[in-house]
């Protein structure tokens, strides 16, 4: 009767463990939801004004967060496919160079969805699931704009969208069943063209900017 009893507990024990730490399987859907923050690693090339270069007349771009959702839909038990989403990020344009003292004088939003397949390297007894993958990041740039009497100079800013690899490491850690606690960084490969005017339509600007930003997010993930 007692040896029944204690097989029994140690069944059920077995059964709460294995219960509480799954590893992904095929099938499962995994969504992760935190603050994301975008860091861009400038490097911006000159201005060009009517086809002529400037010299040393750069800009630089600073850091926005918002809110990032991704979505893993797992293919095999270590394989994954994921899709990053988020609200649409906004950053600020200020002078580098020549014209370092010009503080944001343009703003742009964008969205970056990041597509990227994922590699899962544990088994199903570890409730650590770190993951690393690659893909594509295609950013699309809009509502870019002159700001704080730029504008009063300069008008109809346009940044071409930019397709371009991307890497990720990341992990989730088992808190509850379904539920983990998720941090993961990007890095994107984001290049642009950005084009502007004069105020009253005439003239014909042009600056190539590599963005290729570090993104990382922090936040939960549940298994569906
Ligand atoms: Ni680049």
């Amino acid at each position: 009767m007692k040896i029944k009893s204690l097989s029994l507990a140690i069944i059920s024990a077995t059964a709460l463990l294995s219960g509480a730490v799954q590893a992904y399987e095929t099938g499962d859907i995994i969504v992760r939801g935190g603050l994301a923050s975008v860091n861009p690693d400038v490097d911006s090339g000159n201005i060009y004004a009517g086809g002529v270069e400037q010299a040393d007349q750069r800009v630089d771009v600073n850091n926005d967060t918002q809110m990032g959702l991704s979505l893993t839909y797992m293919v095999q038990d270590n394989i994954g496919i994921e899709l990053l989403a988020a609200t649409p990020f906004s950053h600020n344009l200020q002078g580098k160079g020549g014209l370092a003292g010009l503080n944001d004088f343009a703003e742009v939003k964008h969205l970056p969805p990041t597509l990227t397949v994922q590699y899962y390297p544990m088994d199903n007894s570890s409730a650590f699931q770190p993951y690393v993958g690659v893909g594509l990041n295609y950013t699309i740039f809009f509502s870019e704009k002159f700001i704080n009497g730029a504008d009063a100079t300069f008008g109809s800013l346009e940044l071409d969208d930019s397709l371009g690899l991307a890497a990720q490491v990341g992990f989730d850690y088992e808190i509850a069943e379904n539920w983990s606690l998720n941090a993961a960084v990007w890095y994107m490969d984001i290049d642009t063209t950005g084009t502007f005017k004069n105020a009253n339509g005439t003239g014909d600007y042009k600056i190539d900017v590599s963005l290729d930003p570090w993104v990382y997010m922090a936040g939960v993930a549940y298994r569906f």
